[in-house]
């Protein structure tokens, strides 16, 4: 299992498998139109976020990419992951998809790039083989320097297995959907004992937990709100979140949870929530709302 400690200030990085630091927060845009991207991006980068996460399918890098030369700040003080679509599936689809992706960004390299989801469908037999052809095309872009981390999103251990098979470069990521109400920690233990580092997605259920009495009870306690429960709630259990706002208020207040922590007591009792908040996307399928969305493009 990689050996993280809980991090003391956003600032603080986690410690990817091949060495490359990852700020400890990132700063989520899924389901941000491309024209308030640029804005939101500017603002978060303005209040300190550092890492950027983005995916090709979201149709935001556009955005992603203004928003950062807005900023000003200096393409190694970011941290920019995107992640590599199942329309683009094979080698040479995915050597072009990352060309494609770095244009959209108007960058000449990637800090991180994710295999977005294991399977199209759930008759899709072939997923292993597919995927170990695009690996090939995620290794060469890294040997050639375009990319300075490797890793997968919704991965199961199965689909890791197929991986980890046959690849010469293991992933370092895994990003999951994690949030309390849905923690899947099965896969997530699995992937932080292969020395994979988890990052969360929807860490805050897309919005979905932010109502629940036992997380703003908790909150209270630290005059803290339901959110930032969520957010130091992954932090202390070595996850990486990436909560998304397009607020700059909720933006700062997502990253303001470095001045409290949750006890052993309370993290057992997020542990144990009912299901809540869960986006119903399987690994086995990618969802269908993305892809009938691209199929009309
Ligand atoms: P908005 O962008 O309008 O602020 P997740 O990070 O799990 O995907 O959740 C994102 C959802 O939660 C969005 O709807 C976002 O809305 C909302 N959100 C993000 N941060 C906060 C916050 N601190 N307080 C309340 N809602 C928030």
């Amino acid at each position: 299992m990689l050996k993280q400690n809980i991090p003391a200030a956003m600032t603080d990085t986690f410690t990817l498998a091949n060495g490359v630091q990852i700020p400890c927060i990132g700063y989520g845009t899924w389901q941000t139109p491309n024209d308030q991207t640029r804005a939101a991006v500017s603002a978060a980068l303005g209040l300190g976020y550092r890492h950027i996460d983005t995916a090709w399918c979201y149709g935001n890098e556009q955005g992603v990419g203004q928003g950062i030369r807005d900023s000003g700040v200096p393409r190694d003080q970011l941290f920019v992951t995107t992640k590599h679509w199942v329309t683009a599936r094979g080698y040479e689809q995915t050597i072009a998809a990352v060309e494609d992706s770095l244009k959209n960004l108007g960058l000449d390299y990637l800090d991180l790039y994710l295999i977005h989801w294991p399977c199209v469908l759930r008759s899709d037999a072939a997923w292993e083989e597919i995927n170990a052809q695009t690996w090939r095309g995620f290794e060469k872009m890294y040997n050639d320097g375009k990319i300075r981390a490797l890793g997968v999103s919704n991965f199961q251990a199965k689909h890791l297995d197929a991986l980890e098979k046959f690849c010469t470069v293991k992933p370092m990521v895994n990003q999951l959907e994690f949030h309390p109400g849905y923690l899947q920690w099965d896969n997530v233990r699995d992937s932080m004992e292969r020395g994979i580092l988890v990052e969360a997605w929807s860490p805050l259920g897309s919005g979905a937990v932010l109502q629940n009495e036992l997380l703003a009870s908790i909150g209270k306690r630290y005059g803290k709100t339901t959110a930032q429960v969520c957010v130091r709630y992954a932090l202390q259990n070595g996850v990486l979140p990436l909560p998304k706002s397009v607020h700059p208020v909720r933006m700062a207040q997502n990253a303001d949870v470095f001045d409290f922590a949750l006890s052993e007591e309370e993290c057992a009792k997020i542990a144990a929530m009912p299901t809540l908040g869960f986006s119903t996307y399987l690994p086995e399928e990618a969802p269908a709302d993305a892809l009938a969305g691209l199929l009309k493009k």
